[in-house]
């Protein structure tokens, strides 16, 4: 039997890079997703020397000709995808919404909502080739507008514009994929991985990049019955 695959975005380094690590431990053959083609070559050598089966492609989410070789080099080489985690993401500026520049919203939002609908249609047809697929958005608990808007909530007074608003789009394009794939086959979820100590945030996080992985493999590996239009933290769902 072929053995599954996974394409992970920003996968070079962190919470992306341990994702493949996780699932390559269970047998899972690796596109290691990079926008930076030495650091994604890097990255896919320290897996392979723990024998995970892994390969690195060159993927920016922002970019339509990046995407498409992608696809094209996944498809040249198997003609299938079992899962698509979409993981890739940047904070922007962190500051009040009333200082942050348009631009820096607009880079945000290319990265963080348009490159997974870019990813996530891209690969579609590659997704239905594997009749059973998994597609995992790595959002964050600062987009749930259920813990934003309740000031008992850790994240009540987390105010970043940009970022927030830009994980509340990509809950909502989660859903949108998941109702239309409803019947396909192929389940949409996404995942918070709580806060986590990587670049992204200069390592402040309390998490581990294990731990934030743990909760985006188990999505990654839902067999047929499990759930679709969802959003999780390990496991459990939390409010939208
Ligand atoms: N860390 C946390 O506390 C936390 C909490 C909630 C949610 N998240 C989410 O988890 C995901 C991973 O975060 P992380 O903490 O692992 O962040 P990270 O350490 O900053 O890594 C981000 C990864 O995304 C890549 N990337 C950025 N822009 C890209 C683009 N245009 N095309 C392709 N790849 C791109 C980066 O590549 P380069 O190495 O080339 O920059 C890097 O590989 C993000 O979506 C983030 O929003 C993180």
């Amino acid at each position: 039997m072929q053995k599954k695959t996974v394409l992970i975005t920003g996968a070079n380094k962190s919470i992306g890079f341990e994702t493949g690590r996780q699932l390559g431990r269970l047998g899972y053959l690796i596109w290691l997703g990079s926008r930076d083609e030495a650091r994604g070559a890097d990255a896919a050598r320290s897996l392979a020397v723990e024998g995970i089966d892994v390969r690195s492609v060159s993927i920016d989410v922002t970019d339509d000709m990046s995407v498409r070789d992608a696809v094209a080099r996944v498809e040249s080489e198997g003609g299938r995808l079992d899962v698509l985690i979409n993981n890739a993401g940047i904070p922007g500026q962190m500051v009040p919404p009333s200082q942050q520049s348009v631009d820096d919203v607009r880079n945000i939002y290319e990265t963080n909502v348009l490159g997974p609908v870019r990813v996530t249609q891209a690969f579609l047809p590659l997704l239905r080739n594997a009749g059973h697929a998994n597609i995992v958005m790595v959002s964050s608990g600062l987009g749930s507008l259920g813990w934003l808007s309740d000031p008992n909530s850790q994240f009540y007074g987390v105010n970043f514009l940009g970022y927030n608003s830009s994980k509340s789009a990509l809950n909502a394009v989660t859903l949108a994929f998941a109702k239309e794939l409803v019947g396909s086959g192929i389940k949409v979820n996404a995942a918070d991985p709580g806060y986590t100590a990587t670049d992204f945030n200069g390592h402040s996080g309390y998490r581990t990049v294990e731990q934030a992985a743990s909760g985006i493999v188990w999505l990654a590996t839902l067999d047929e019955n499990g759930p679709s239009g969802g959003f999780y933290f390990d496991g459990v769902s939390v409010p939208w």
